[in-house]
């Protein structure tokens, strides 16, 4: 189950899409400067981005960009608490895509990668 945000060429055709779940992150996955300002918890919650595509002939204009920075506004929006923005990432390369944004390694699972919500916030102040 998860919510799917579609890009398209103002037909019906889709150029983009990407899709927004709820998620967990364990507070021992997180860097312990983060973890110790949180509640003593097992988890806190927050917001996976589970696919990210943009058609390979509208690659390289920036829509992957701009994809990012639209789920970003739509999760600050949200009036449900989310501590971070959370994506996974299928390879080393696509993490390096990732990292670009300052996105960070959650815990030992290879890719996986987060964002505060606090650091997006700061984006879009
Ligand atoms: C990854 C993807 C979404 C990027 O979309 P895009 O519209 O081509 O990317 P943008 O034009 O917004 O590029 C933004 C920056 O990311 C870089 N970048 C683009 N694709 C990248 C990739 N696959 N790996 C690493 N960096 C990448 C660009 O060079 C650009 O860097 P710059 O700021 O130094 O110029 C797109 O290539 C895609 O759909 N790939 C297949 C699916 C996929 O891998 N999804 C990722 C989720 S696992």
């Amino acid at each position: 189950m998860a919510s799917c945000f579609v890009l398209t060429d103002g037909s019906s055709a889709a150029i983009a899409f990407y899709t927004l779940t709820a998620t967990s992150i364990a507070l021992h996955d997180l860097p312990a400067s983060m973890a110790k300002k949180l509640p003593r918890y097992p988890s806190v919650p927050a917001t996976l981005m589970g696919r990210l595509a943009v058609d390979h002939r509208y690659r390289g204009q920036r829509l992957g960009e701009l994809m990012i920075m639209d789920a970003f506004s739509r999760t600050l929006r949200s009036e449900i608490a989310t501590y971070a923005f959370v994506v996974d990432a299928k390879d080393e390369r696509t993490a390096s895509f990732y990292k670009a944004y300052d996105f960070l390694q959650l815990g030992e699972v290879q890719n996986r990668l987060f964002m505060p919500m606090a650091e997006i916030a700061k984006l879009f102040a």
